[in-house]
């Protein structure tokens, strides 16, 4: 079931705004006039309000939730875009790639998820949506692919912990994307020369970015995983 996405009903919280998914999330909700708080470590181009965060430096992240409260804004949901990844799950695996990955793509964003939910700045009369970024590499792994699956995956079961804590509040959904065909910005530890991408992308940014604002339409509280189509 779903409702349509009207103007005026507070901002969207977005992490990854400056990525390739992330942006494509920013001009969908903007060309919807709903409104975009953006939080990260490089403020994206446009008219989004912007909140510094470095999703490595936990003492940011509590910054970025104070702002937040601060600004006494309502909040109706948050797109979850922001993302490192990592190819050290092979042959050795990294600890130290994967603490920094565990951190950047779980841990902060959970963090300011909590942040955001624990204070008075959602209504208590609105179901508070969230979507996720998440990857088709939990649904058929790879082992080139295991620190940062198990980030994602980290993701994934904070996130329903959280939705346990707002059983009526809180929809969740994890969205299990496929290689849109761009290799992500960022990659901690070592990446090898040719990195094993698909050669094909299975869904474009655009389709992707369409499908994590979609499901802030859900109108049923709970978690669930939605693989893309
Ligand atoms: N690309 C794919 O094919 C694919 C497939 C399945 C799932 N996903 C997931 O989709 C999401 C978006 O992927 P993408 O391809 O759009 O990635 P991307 O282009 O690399 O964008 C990543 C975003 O995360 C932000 N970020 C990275 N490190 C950060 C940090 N330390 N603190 C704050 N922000 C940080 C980046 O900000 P900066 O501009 O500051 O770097 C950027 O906005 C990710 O969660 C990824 O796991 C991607």
């Amino acid at each position: 079931m779903a409702e349509s996405l009207s103007r005026g009903d507070g901002a969207v919280v977005l992490t990854g705004a400056t990525g390739t998914i992330g942006s494509e999330v920013a001009t969908l909700l903007c060309d919807r006039d709903i409104s975009v708080v953006s939080v990260g470590r490089t403020e994206p181009p446009g008219d989004i309000h912007h909140v510094s965060a470095d999703f490595t430096a936990p003492d940011t992240v509590a910054r970025a939730v104070e702002t937040l409260r601060q600004s006494e804004r309502a909040f109706r949901g948050a797109v979850l875009c922001a993302g490192v990844d990592s190819f050290a799950g092979g042959d050795e695996f990294d600890s130290e790639a994967a603490r920094t990955a565990v951190q950047v793509n779980a841990v902060s964003q959970l963090r300011l998820l909590s942040g955001v939910l624990d204070s008075d700045l959602t209504s208590c009369d609105r179901l508070f949506r969230v979507s996720l970024a998440s990857t088709d590499l939990l649904s058929d792994p790879a082992p080139d692919a295991a620190v940062y699956a198990m980030s994602k995956r980290t993701l994934e079961t904070g996130l329903q912990f959280v939705v346990e804590d707002f059983p009526d509040a809180l929809a969740v959904t994890a969205v299990r994307l496929p290689y849109v065909g761009v290799p992500m910005k960022t990659v901690v530890g070592d990446a090898p020369e040719d990195p094993p991408l698909p050669s094909e992308p299975s869904i474009s940014p655009t389709d992707a970015a369409a499908q994590l604002c979609n499901h802030l339409k859900t109108v049923d509280p709970g978690w669930r995983v939605a693989e893309a189509e």
